[in-house]
C-alpha cells in the first residue's frame, strides 16, 4: 500500500480525518457545480417526452422485449411511421402552459430508432415516411417557448447489429447460459457499437446549439447485463463535458463512485412518501401519466389530478424535481387524456407556480401541519403552505408564534387573518375552499 494511503488510512481509523476524496473525472469545485445546476434546482418541473416507433404498435416502448420481436417483424413500424399531425410548437406550448421549464425529449430509446439525422444509421426519421429531422423541429419549437432544451439517448439499442445481446434483449435466450449467449453473440462486437454510441451522442450535441439537459438510459451491470465498461462511459462523459460543459447529466452511466459522474438522481416511478427519502440529495423522480412511457392506447390506470399535484408538490417540498411524462402518438400528438392532464396542472400553476418555482424543503423550524405539505422559497421568505385537506374554518399552525408575519391565498393574494392560538400556536382563519383542488397559503415569513 503507497504510504500516504496508509498513513490517511491510520488518521481515518483514528477519527482524525474523512476518507480519501472519491475519484473524480474533472476539476470542478462544489460551487460551481451548484452554479451550472442553478437553472434546474430553480426550476423544478419539467416534461419528459417519449416517442419512437412504439407509438404504433402503441402497447409499450418496450414492446420488443415484451413479445421478442426481431428486426424484420419491427420493420414495419418503421416504413408505417408517418407522423402527420405532428407539430412540436403545440407541444412546447402545452408544456409551457402546465407550468413546465425544460423537456427532455427520447432522441433515441432502446428500440435504436434515431429522431435525428444521424450519419451513422440509416435507421432514422429521415429514411421513413416522417422525411425529417423531429429533434431539429423540437428543438426549435421548444426553445421558441423559452423551455430548456434536453435529449434523452438510450444506451441499450436492440437493433444495431454489433450490440450484444444481453438479458433484457428482445432476443435473448429462452433459457440463459453462458453458451445460449456466445452463440447469439457470435459476430457481434461491443467495440463497434460503443463507437457508434459515442458519435451519435456526439451529434446530438453538436449539432443544435445548447443542449441544458442530457438524460443517458440505462445501466444494468451483473451477469448478461452491462455497464461502463461496455458504454466507454467514462470516455463518453469527458467528452459530454467537453462538448456541453454547462450540461446537467442523471446517473445511469454506471459512474456512481464517481464524484462527478453524476449530476442527478432519478427515483422512477416512485410514491410521494418514497420521496421523503431523497431529502437534502440531488434528484428528479421521473413519472408516467399512467404506467407506460411511449403511447400506450390500452392503459388505462392514468393519475388523477390530485395525485399529479401530489408528485409536485411534494417532489419540491423534499427537494427535489419532477419530470413528467407525455407519450405522443404514431400521428405526433398528444392524445385527449395528456391534453387534459396538461391542462389541469396549468390551471393549477398559473395560480400557484410561486410555491414551486425557486422552491425547496422548509427550515428545520417549521412543521407542516396534518394534511398539509409545505414548500419554502428563502429568497423571497415565504413560506407555502399546501393544503391536501382542506381545513373547516381554523387551522392551527403549532409552534409558528412569532415567525410569520403575514399570511394569504396564493392564487388571489388575499388575506387569511392570523390569530394567537395557545403556547407558540397560530391560528390562520380560512373561508369556504377556494376552486383549487390544493389551494396554497402564503405565509410571509420573518
Ligand atoms: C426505464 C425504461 C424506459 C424509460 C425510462 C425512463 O429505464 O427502460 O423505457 O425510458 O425508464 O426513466
Amino acid at each position: 500500500m503507497p504510504k500516504n494511503l496508509y498513513l490517511s488510512l491510520l488518521l481515518c481509523l483514528a477519527g482524525l480525518t474523512s476518507l480519501p476524496a472519491q475519484k473524480k473525472l474533472g476539476n470542478e469545485t462544489p460551487e460551481q457545480k451548484q452554479q451550472r445546476m442553478a437553472w434546474w434546482t430553480h426550476d423544478r418541473f419539467g416534461m419528459f417526452i417519449h416517442w419512437g416507433l412504439y407509438a404504433l404498435p402503441a402497447r409499450h416502448e418496450w414492446v420488443r422485449n415484451y413479445e421478442r420481436i426481431t428486426n424484420e417483424d419491427y420493420e414495419k413500424y418503421f416504413n408505417l411511421f408517418n407522423p402527420d399531425l405532428f407539430d412540436p410548437k403545440a407541444w412546447a406550448k402545452k408544456a409551457k402552459a402546465a407550468g413546465m421549464q425544460y423537456a427532455v425529449l427520447t432522441s433515441k430509446h432502446h428500440e435504436g430508432f434515431t429522431l435525428f439525422d444521424s450519419k451513422y444509421t440509416d435507421y432514422k426519421a429521415t429514411n421513413s415516411p416522417a422525411k425529417r429531422d423531429l429533434i431539429k423541429e423540437y428543438v426549435e419549437a421548444f426553445r421558441a417557448e423559452g423551455i430548456k432544451v434536453g435529449f434523452y439517448y438510450s444506451l441499450i439499442d436492440w437493433h444495431h447489429p454489433d450490440y450484444t445481446i444481453d438479458r433484457v434483449h428482445p432476443q435473448r435466450p429462452l433459457k440463459d447460459s453462458d453458451t445460449a449467449y456466445e452463440r447469439l453473440n457470435k459476430g457481434r462486437d461491443m467495440a463497434k457499437y460503443r463507437e457508434y454510441l459515442y458519435n451519435q451522442v456526439t451529434e446530438i450535441l453538436t449539432r443544435y446549439g445548447k443542449i441544458d439537459i442530457l438524460w443517458l438510459d440505462f445501466s444494468f451491470p451483473g451477469k448478461y447485463g452491462k455497464g461502463r465498461d461496455d458504454w466507454g462511459s467514462v470516455k463518453l462523459l469527458e467528452q459530454i463535458r467537453k462538448l456541453q460543459p454547462g450540461i446537467i447529466v442523471d446517473n445511469r452511466l454506471d459512474l456512481n463512485d464517481y464524484e462527478d459522474g453524476v449530476d442527478f438522481e432519478t427515483p422512477e416511478q416512485v410514491s410521494p412518501k418514497e420521496l421523503e427519502k431523497y431529502k437534502g440529495k440531488t434528484w428528479e423522480t421521473c413519472q408516467t401519466f399512467s404506467g407506460s412511457w411511449g403511447y400506450h392506447r390500452d392503459e388505462n390506470t392514468w393519475k388523477t389530478h390530485r395525485q399529479l399535484l401530489d408528485l409536485l408538490i411534494t417532489s419540491v417540498a423534499n427537494g427535489g424535481n419532477l419530470l413528467l411524462n407525455v407519450g405522443p402518438t404514431a400521428r405526433g400528438e398528444f392524445d385527449a387524456r395528456a391534453n387534459k392532464a396538461l391542462d389541469s396542472l396549468g390551471y393549477w400553476m398559473h395560480a400557484n407556480s410561486k410555491s414551486i418555482y425557486g422552491c425547496t424543503y422548509a427550515p428545520d423550524g417549521f412543521k407542516a401541519p396534518e394534511g398539509t405539505r409545505l414548500t419554502y422559497n428563502a429568497a423571497a421568505k415565504r413560506l407555502y403552505l399546501h393544503l391536501f385537506d382542506y381545513p373547516a374554518g381554523t387551522l392551527t399552525l403549532s409552534g409558528y408564534a412569532g415567525k410569520i408575519k403575514y399570511a394569504q391565498f396564493l392564487h388571489d393574494n388575499s388575506e387569511l387573518q392570523l390569530k394567537t392560538g395557545n403556547a407558540g400556536d397560530v391560528l390562520l382563519t380560512l373561508p369556504a375552499k377556494p376552486a383549487y383542488d390544493i389551494p396554497v397559503v402564503e405565509l410571509v415569513v420573518d
